[in-house]
Order: C-alpha cells, then sequence, then structure tokens
C-alpha cells in the first residue's frame, strides 16, 4: 500500500509533463504499481492484450489506455465533445458515417430518460440493465458479455437477477425495431443507453462511449450476476473474476445513489437507496457510512457489507468525498464493464460525441 500510494504520487506528480519524462520510467512505474495494486487490475482485455500499439484503431488506443488507468494519456469522460451529424436519419450522408445514427439514438434516448430535474425510472433501468448485459462475462469461464443477450435471449430476461428490468429491455426491443434498419445492433444499444441514461441524470459522468459490438442471441450463463446478500469478499472475488477490481467495483455500486428497489424487500416498494434517487450525487456513499441514515433510505446488505470492507474503505472515502473523483472512476469503469466479452474491442468505433452535455 505504502509503496503504491508513492507511485500514485509520482505519477500524479509527472502528469502534467507526462511527455518529459523518459517513457520507459512511466512503463516501469505503471508496472511498479502493476504488481503491488491489490485494488484495481489495470487488466488489458481480449485483442488488446497482444495488438501492439501501431496497430491499434483510435478507439483500440483510447480504451486501452482507459484500461491501463493511464490517465495521463486519456481521459474516460469527455464533457465536451460534440457530434453534428453530417445529414438526417437514412441519407447516405448519414449512412456513410457509423456515429451519425447513434445521434439520432442519442436524442430520442435522452428525451425519454428525463425526468422532474432528474432522470427517470426508465434512466435507472437502462443503467442496470448495461450492468446486467455485460456483466455477466466471466474471465475463467468465458460466455455472456455486452452481446445484447439479456433482451435478444428468449430467456434470461425471465431469470430473477433481472426482475425489474422489463420497461428498459422493451424500450430497447422498440429501438432496436425502430434503427436495426440503419446497421444499430442490441449490445450497442443497450451500453450506449446505459451512458446515456448516466449523463442524463444531475451531476452524472459523461462516460466515452464506443460501438461495433457483435449480437448474440445465446443466453449468457446463469449465475454471474451479484446476489444483494453476498458478502464482500464474495463480491470481491465475482468482480475480480470479471477483471473489475475493488475501487472499480465501489466506483461502480455507486451507480444506486440513483437506484429505487421493488424486489429486494417487497414491503418497501419504492425505497430508494439514497435520499436523491435520480441524482447522481455522493449522497449515496456518505449515507452508506453514516451512523444513523435517514429511515426512509434502503440500505442493500451487498453495498452496507462493502462500505465496511477493509479493502474497499479508501475509495469509498474519496468518492464520499469527491464527486468529480468518483465520475472518473465511474466512467472509466463502466468503460471496461461495457467491452466484457467484447472478441475484437479495436473494431470498435467511439461515438462519444453524440451524448447529451452533462447538466
Ligand atoms: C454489488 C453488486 C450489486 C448488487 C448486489 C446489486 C443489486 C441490486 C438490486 C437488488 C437492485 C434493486 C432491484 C429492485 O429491487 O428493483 C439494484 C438496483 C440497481 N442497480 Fe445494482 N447491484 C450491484 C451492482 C450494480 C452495478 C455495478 C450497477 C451499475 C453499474 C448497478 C446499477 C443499479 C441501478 C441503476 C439500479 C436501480 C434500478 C431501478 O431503480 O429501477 N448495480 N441493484
Ligand atoms: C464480430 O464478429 C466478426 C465475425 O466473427 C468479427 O470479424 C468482428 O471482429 C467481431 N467484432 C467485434 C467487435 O468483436
Amino acid at each position: 500500500m505504502e509503496i503504491k500510494n508513492f507511485f500514485l504520487l509520482t505519477l500524479t506528480t509527472l502528469s502534467p509533463g507526462a511527455s518529459r519524462a523518459h517513457p520507459g520510467m512511466l512503463e516501469a512505474l505503471a508496472g511498479c504499481s502493476r504488481a503491488s495494486e491489490k485494488r484495481d487490475t489495470a487488466e488489458l482485455l481480449a485483442d488488446l492484450k497482444t495488438l501492439p500499439d501501431s496497430a491499434l484503431s483510435p478507439a483500440g488506443w483510447t480504451i486501452k489506455n482507459i484500461l491501463l488507468a493511464n490517465r495521463a494519456a486519456v481521459s474516460p469522460q469527455d464533457l465536451s465533445t460534440v457530434y453534428k451529424p453530417p445529414g438526417p436519419l437514412g441519407s447516405s450522408e448519414c449512412r456513410g458515417d457509423t456515429c451519425c445514427v447513434w445521434k439520432y439514438i442519442a436524442d430520442a434516448m435522452a428525451a425519454a430518460f428525463q425526468g422532474k430535474k432528474q432522470c427517470n425510472e426508465l434512466a435507472r433501468q437502462a443503467v442496470r440493465l448495461g450492468f446486467h448485459d455485460a456483466g455477466t462475462w466471466s474471465k475463467s469461464l468465458g460466455g455472456g458479455g455486452a452481446d445484447g443477450s439479456v433482451v435478444l435471449s428468449t430467456s434470461e430476461l425471465a431469470r430473477s437477477d433481472n426482475r425489474g428490468l422489463e420497461i428498459a429491455a422493451a424500450r430497447m426491443a422498440g429501438w432496436y425495431a425502430e434503427f436495426h434498419s440503419y446497421g444499430v445492433g442490441m449490445a450497442d444499444l443497450i451500453q450506449v443507453g446505459a451512458t446515456v441514461a448516466t449523463v442524463s441524470c444531475p451531476l452524472g459522468p459523461r462516460s466515452r462511449v464506443f460501438v461495433g459490438r457483435n449480437d448474440s442471441i445465446t443466453p449468457a450463463p446463469s449465475g454471474r450476476l451479484p446476489s444483494v446478500d453476498a458478502d464482500a469478499e464474495s463480491l470481491v472475488e465475482l468482480f475480480a473474476d470479471k477483471t473489475i477490481g475493488v475501487s472499480e467495483l465501489v466506483a461502480l455500486v455507486g451507480a444506486h445513489t440513483a437506484s429505487v428497489q421493488r424486489f429486494v424487500d417487497p414491503l418497501r416498494v419504492g425505497s430508494p437507496q439514497d435520499s436523491t434517487p435520480g441524482t447522481w450525487d455522493v449522497l449515496f456513499y456518505n449515507q452508506m457510512i453514516s451512523a444513523n441514515p435517514p429511515a426512509d433510505v434502503f440500505q442493500f446488505p451487498s453495498d452496507l457489507a462493502l462500505s465496511r470492507y477493509s479493502a474497499a474503505h479508501e475509495s469509498w472515502q474519496t468518492f464520499a468525498n469527491g464527486q468529480a473523483v468518483w465520475n472518473d472512476a465511474y466512467a472509466a469503469a463502466y468503460v471496461r464493464l461495457s467491452v466484457l466479452g467484447v472478441k475484437h474491442i479495436n473494431d470498435l468505433t467511439e461515438c462519444t460525441g453524440v451524448l447529451p452535455l452533462a447538466h
């Protein structure tokens, strides 16, 4: 830990002028921090593990550096790029540019996710749906991943894990019917949907977003998603097998800042997981570690366990005290989650500019 913190500090100090540092030196530092890094894996995935940098596409390079947590090279969020479609939907200009159709889809999604000064239930479900499609992937066992199967297969949605995702799944099926003839797939719709949904919540991150995934109608293996009654160690182990480290897991469960439960305790249907559901603030982290959380907040046993787990403590505290730090950490972890199970990550295309701007 001591050593790791030292290197993190050193990297932070170096980052503004990273180009001045000897290139091998940064690599050596990254190597050291990886070796002693207990919380995050910074692990590469799929084709990015073997492709040389010279063979990387722009999206491949960006995703690789996000996975490596190389914040000096790339930011996992992009708060300003705005994409202007070259023509109306269906025009040859629009068909000629991969991101064009996604601009029309993202606009439709943003309108559908807008609540009164907050993101609505459809948005919250869309965030969770993105997790439940991608999160079925396992490093050790393979199968599953961000392939659209949670909606496209005939059986996945009916699993108890996926209770409460019906509205978002139906809406995705609707958008699929509307846009499939423009080359749009379900896996991308679900991941773009989750990303549009987070930035539609007040204070939500504008995570970089990529398209080009392949779809699958084969149901993902079951038993790959976390139980609300799991203890911290089994949660950490489950996510480690998805290359998601402890601080990434802590960043991702912060999505419960927006959430409202219906099926954990049927007697408390509609109870939020912090006092401001539909807002992407850090109140969730603070109320989880408070000695007196408000009585109308329903805390998940899994979140309680994680918030009290020693290896999670530092990140939990950091996110509780830092909206901007958390947004960046969430965005980076979500980019990782959103490419789990994708075989040729280097074939993806970045379309972040189609996202609504944060508000
Ligand atoms: C420790 C792992 C996790 C567990 C055990 C867990 C469990 C749950 C449960 C039980 C619900 C309530 C479902 C209901 O009763 O309607 C829920 C809601 C939700 N979860 Fe998680 N979750 C985990 C991680 C995540 C992650 C990684 C994300 C996103 C990146 C996420 C996003 C959400 C969202 C947005 C909701 C709210 C859905 C709504 O309001 O309709 N969760 N989660
Ligand atoms: C999708 O599948 C095709 C055919 O197997 C493959 O060439 C392509 O690289 C795959 N795309 C991704 C993003 O994995």
